[in-house]
C-alpha cells in the first residue's frame, strides 16, 4: 500500500513539474525581496506591485517608487523609468513600466533611465473565435472565450483564471485590446447572453488595461432586430444601432468599439443598399462616438470581378479618403492580397492621407505552416513596417505613416489576428508563442529589431532568469544559434513555399500544403492558384505592370517605376509583379527556372539544418519542449520536401527544363502528389 502511495506521489510530482509551456515568457526565478513606495492603491496598481514582488531580480531589499503624475514627455500609457522609479500618467502606464523593468532584469539588460511611449494608441488582438468555441484559422485548440453546450454562458473559476493569465501575458507586452470574436461575425454576438459573458471577460481584462471589442454583422438590424432593412441611412436602423450601443455601454462602460467585415467574402454591408462603405462605417461611428468608442472598418475586400484582386481594395477605398468620421479606423492587411508568405505592402498605406489607417497582421500562421512550422514572424513584420511608401518623401515608412508621425491621425492602432487557443501552451507550437510576444513588442515600439525581440523572448522563455544565469557558454551554444534559426525561419519558409514573389499556390482552402495545380471546376478563378502563378510554356508570374493589371501604378513613385521595371524590381517580388520567361537571366546569372529550383531546394536544406541545430540543444531545454519542437521540425522538413517536389515537378511541365544536376532529385512522383493531401497531425 505504502509503495503504491509513493508511486502516486512520484507520479504527481513528476506531472507537476512537466513543462507544458503554459507559463509563456513569464517565468521569474531567483526572485529577491523588494520595498515598494506607492501612495495610491487600485486594482491596477496592486497588480503592478504584485508583479514587482514576484519578479524582482534587482538588488535585494532595494526600494522602488511608483508615481502616477502627469509628465509632458510621457504619452498615453507610456512611462518614465529608472532603476528605482517608475512614473506614468496613468496606472496602466505604471504597470507597463513594471513589466519593462522586470524584462530588463530578467533578460540581463541594464535598466537605463528612459521614457518609453507606445508607437500605437491601440494594440489589439483580433480573435477569430466563434460562439460555438471553434476558431477560424485557429491551430491551438478551441476558444478561450466561447464554448458550446449547456454551460456555454456560465463563468467558471477556471475561465476567470485563464482569462487572467491571458490578460497578464498581453499586458506584459503592452497589448491593450481584444476583439473577442470572428470577423465573420455571428448574429449571436449581440444577444443579451453573449453580452453578459463579454461583461465578465471585460471585468477580468480591465485591471490589466485591456479593452474589449466585438466584431459585428452589418445586417444585424434586419436579421435580429426585426427591421425590414439594415440600410445605414434608414433612421430606424440608425436608432437600432444607437440603442444596441447604449445597451453595450451600460454593461461595459469602457467597451472599445466594433470591428466590421462588410461587403467582403459574402458578408453583408452598406453596398447591399446602394450605400458607400463610408456611409456604413460612419453610421456605426456615430452610435459609438458619445461613449468614446471606435469603428475598425476592414479594407479586406475583393469581388469576383475581372480586376486584379491585388488592386481592388485600393480602387475601392482611395476615393473614400476624407469621408470617414474621425473615430473610424480603416484596418488594412499588411499586403494587398491576403497574409501570403510574402507580399509587398498594401498601397493603401500612406495613400489614405485623410483617414486613420491601421495595419492588420496575422499572428496565427494560416499561410505559414500553421502550428507545425517554426516561423518567427517578426522579421516579416519588420520588413513590412520599415517598407518605404515614399508617400510624403523618402522615409515615409509604413510604420511612420500609421503611427501618427507623418499624418495627424486622431487614433492610431495596430491589430494582430491571434494564434491563441485552449492548448496548454496557448499557441500550439512552442515557438509560435514568440509571434504573440513579437506582435506586442512591435506594437509598442515599431522600431524594435527582430533580433532584439528574439533575444528577449529566448532568454525569458528558455533562460534561467537574471543576468548571472546567462553564462557565455549558454549564450554561444544556445541563445545565438536558436536566435539565428528564428531570424532565418521566415525566409527559409518562403523559399520552400513561394520564393521570388510567388503567392497563393496552396491546395484547397486549408492553406497548408502545396497545390499550384488546384482549380476544381466551377471555383472562382481568383480562389485558384493558376490565377496567381500564371505558369505556361512561356514563363511564370503575374504581370502587374502596364502590359498587365498595372497594379504597380497604385504605388507612389519611385516605387511604381521601380516595381514596373524588371531590372529594378526587387527579386523577392519579381513574380508578384512580372510574368517572365523561364530562361530570364537573374542577378545571379542563373536562369529563372534554375533560380527557382535552387530556392526551393535551399528552403528544404535549411529546414534540415534547423533540425540539426535543435537536436544539439537537448541539454538546454526541458524534455517536453525539446521533444515537441524536434518532432514538429521533423514534420516541417517532411512538408518542405513535399513543397519542393510538388512545385518543381508541376512547374517543370511548363518550363520543360531539367532540375540542375547539383540539386537533390525530388523523392515524390507528381501524380502521387496531385492526390496527396498534406495535413497537419
Ligand atoms: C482569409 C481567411 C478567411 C478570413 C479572411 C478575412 O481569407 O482565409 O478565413 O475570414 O481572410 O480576413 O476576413
Amino acid at each position: 500500500m505504502r509503495i503504491i502511495a509513493r508511486f502516486i506521489l512520484l507520479f504527481v510530482s513528476l506531472h507537476a513539474t512537466a513543462e507544458n509551456g503554459h507559463q509563456l515568457w513569464l517565468r521569474a526565478k531567483n526572485v529577491r525581496p523588494v520595498q515598494l513606495v506607492c501612495t495610491r492603491s487600485s486594482e491596477t496598481l496592486n497588480l503592478a506591485k504584485e508583479e514587482l514582488r514576484s519578479g524582482w531580480l534587482g538588488e535585494a531589499n532595494a526600494s522602488v517608487t511608483l508615481t502616477v503624475k502627469p509628465d509632458k514627455a510621457v504619452k498615453g500609457d507610456g512611462f518614465r523609468l529608472s532603476k528605482n522609479e517608475i512614473q506614468a500618467n496613468t496606472e496602466t502606464g505604471i504597470l507597463y513600466g513594471v513589466y519593462e523593468l522586470l524584462r530588463c532584469q530578467q533578460t540581463g539588460q541594464s535598466v537605463d533611465e528612459k521614457v518609453s511611449n507606445p508607437s500605437y494608441e491601440r494594440r489589439i488582438l483580433n480573435h477569430w473565435d466563434n460562439p460555438d468555441g471553434t476558431i477560424e484559422r485557429g491551430y491551438a485548440g478551441l476558444s478561450i472565450f466561447w464554448r458550446k453546450g449547456d454551460e456555454a454562458f456560465a463563468v467558471t473559476e477556471a475561465d476567470k483564471r485563464l482569462w487572467t493569465e491571458y490578460a497578464r501575458a498581453n499586458a506584459s507586452v503592452g497589448i491593450n485590446g481584444a476583439v473577442l470574436n470572428n470577423v465573420n461575425a455571428s448574429l449571436d454576438v449581440l444577444s443579451a447572453k453573449t453580452l453578459g459573458r463579454v461583461k465578465a471577460i471585460a471585468a477580468i481584462l480591465r485591471p490589466y488595461g485591456i479593452k474589449t471589442y466585438l466584431s459585428v454583422k452589418f445586417s444585424s438590424p434586419s436579421m435580429i432586430g426585426g427591421l425590414k432593412s439594415s440600410d445605414p441611412l434608414d433612421p430606424k436602423v440608425v436608432q437600432w444601432w444607437t440603442t444596441k450601443t447604449k445597451e453595450i455601454y451600460r454593461l461595459i462602460p469602457d467597451f472599445g468599439g466594433f470591428l466590421v467585415k462588410a461587403n467582403s467574402e459574402g458578408q453583408p454591408g452598406p453596398q447591399d443598399y446602394g450605400r458607400t462603405r463610408a456611409d456604413g462605417a460612419n453610421m456605426l461611428a456615430d452610435a459609438l462616438n458619445p461613449f468614446g468608442g471606435i469603428v475598425m472598418w476592414r479594407a479586406f475586400v475583393y469581388s469576383a470581378s475581372e480586376e486584379d484582386r491585388a488592386k481592388q481594395a485600393t480602387t475601392e477605398f482611395l476615393p473614400l479618403d476624407g469621408q470617414f468620421r474621425d473615430n473610424v479606423i480603416i484596418q488594412v492587411k499588411n499586403g494587398p492580397i491576403d497574409f501570403q508568405p510574402r507580399e509587398p505592402f498594401s498601397p493603401l498605406f500612406g495613400a489614405m492621407k485623410k483617414s486613420n489607417v491601421m495595419p492588420e497582421l496575422q499572428i496565427t500562421q494560416e499561410y505559414l505552416g500553421q502550428s507545425v512550422h517554426l516561423v518567427f514572424l517578426s522579421t516579416m513584420w519588420e520588413e513590412f513596417l520599415q517598407s518605404d511608401t515614399y508617400q510624403e518623401g523618402a522615409g515615409s515608412t509604413v510604420a511612420r505613416c500609421t503611427d501618427g508621425s507623418i499624418f495627424r491621425s486622431k487614433h492610431t492602432a495596430i491589430a494582430g489576428v491571434a494564434n491563441i487557443g485552449l492548448d496548454a501552451n496557448w499557441c500550439g507550437h512552442p515557438f509560435a508563442q514568440a509571434n504573440w510576444y513579437a506582435f506586442g513588442r512591435l506594437a509598442w515600439n515599431n522600431m524594435l529589431s527582430s533580433k532584439q525581440v528574439a533575444d528577449e523572448w529566448i532568454r525569458l522563455t528558455f533562460g534561467n532568469g537574471g543576468s548571472s544565469a546567462y553564462s557565455e557558454e549558454w549564450v554561444s551554444n544556445f541563445l545565438n544559434p536558436v536566435r539565428q534559426m528564428m531570424l532565418e525561419s521566415h525566409e527559409v519558409t518562403v523559399n520552400y513555399m513561394m520564393p521570388l514573389g510567388l503567392h497563393h499556390i496552396f491546395a484547397a482552402n486549408e492553406h497548408y500544403g502545396p497545390g499550384p495545380w488546384w482549380a476544381p471546376q466551377g471555383t472562382r478563378k481568383d480562389w485558384t492558384p493558376p490565377y496567381y502563378h500564371q505558369a505556361d510554356t512561356l514563363g511564370i508570374g503575374f504581370d502587374r505592370t502596364l502590359t498587365g493589371s498595372n497594379a504597380v501604378s497604385q504605388y507612389h513613385e519611385p516605387l511604381s517605376t521601380q516595381y514596373a521595371d524588371v531590372k529594378s524590381c526587387p527579386e523577392i517580388y519579381l513574380l508578384w509583379f512580372h510574368h517572365l520567361p523561364w530562361e530570364y537571366r537573374m542577378k545571379s546569372g542563373k536562369s529563372l527556372w534554375d533560380e527557382l529550383c535552387y530556392h526551393y531546394d535551399a528552403g528544404l536544406q535549411d529546414v534540415r539544418r534547423f533540425e540539426k541545430v535543435w537536436s544539439s540543444m537537448q541539454t538546454y531545454v526541458d524534455k517536453e519542449r525539446f521533444e515537441q519542437v524536434q518532432s514538429k521540425l521533423r514534420e516541417q522538413s517532411a512538408n518542405a520536401q513535399i513543397w519542393k517536389d510538388a512545385c518543381l515537378l508541376y512547374f517543370q511541365q511548363f518550363s520543360r527544363r531539367p532540375i540542375p544536376n547539383d540539386i537533390e532529385r525530388p523523392v515524390y512522383e507528381l501524380d502521387k502528389l496531385l492526390i496527396m493531401k498534406m495535413q497537419t497531425n
